[in-house]
């Protein structure tokens, strides 16, 4: 994006339940280690239905049991967002496809590309590729995609922090 930061982009369908908890983590997180000026967290989803909504209640919670308070309003993620941001990470492999075609509507040649990377790449000994989509499920489902995305976004900071990234 500008400056010397990493910016990083978390996205997932609604961008109400998984990713936004996936920002706040990885603010947090960042901060408690003292790298809070190294990154810029923002989280998008890849599809508009809930565009303008604050994240889903359940999120909320599970994040301010842990002392964190998320942030922003879900928007829809552009072609222009793979230009601006250095990471773009993808809940799951669903998403990760639909970035895959939005990365193909940008016009080659001009500029940089974020990377695109899967979330649970960062989680160590993760089983399944995807964080689950808790939407429709219970509570237990976003205390359950908590633990995982403070895995992963530690493993991902581990990465990240630890300098080299070619
Ligand atoms: P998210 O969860 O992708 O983690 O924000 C969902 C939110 C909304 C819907 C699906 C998943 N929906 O179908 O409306």
């Amino acid at each position: 994006m500008s400056g010397t930061s990493v910016s990083v982009l978390f996205v997932c369908l609604g961008n109400i339940c998984r990713s936004p908890l996936a920002e706040g983590i990885f603010a947090a997180l960042a901060r408690e280690r003292g790298l809070d000026g190294q990154f810029h967290a923002d989280s998008a989803g890849t599809a508009g239905y809930h565009s303008g909504e604050p994240p889903d209640s359940r999120s909320t919670a599970v994040a301010a049991a842990q002392g964190i308070r998320l942030t922003g309003f879900a928007r829809q993620v552009t072609p222009r967002d793979l230009e601006r941001f250095d990471i773009v990470v993808a809940m799951d492999r669903s998403n990760r496809r639909s970035l895959e075609r939005l990365r193909r509507r940008l016009r080659s040649g001009r500029g940089t590309v974020a990377d695109i990377v899967m979330m649970r790449d960062y989680e160590p000994g993760a089983r399944d590729p995807d964080v689950p989509d808790p939407y429709y499920g219970g509570p237990g489902g976003f205390e359950r995609v908590y633990r995982i995305l403070e895995r992963a976004c530690n493993g991902l900071l581990d990465e990240l922090a630890g300098g080299d990234r070619d």
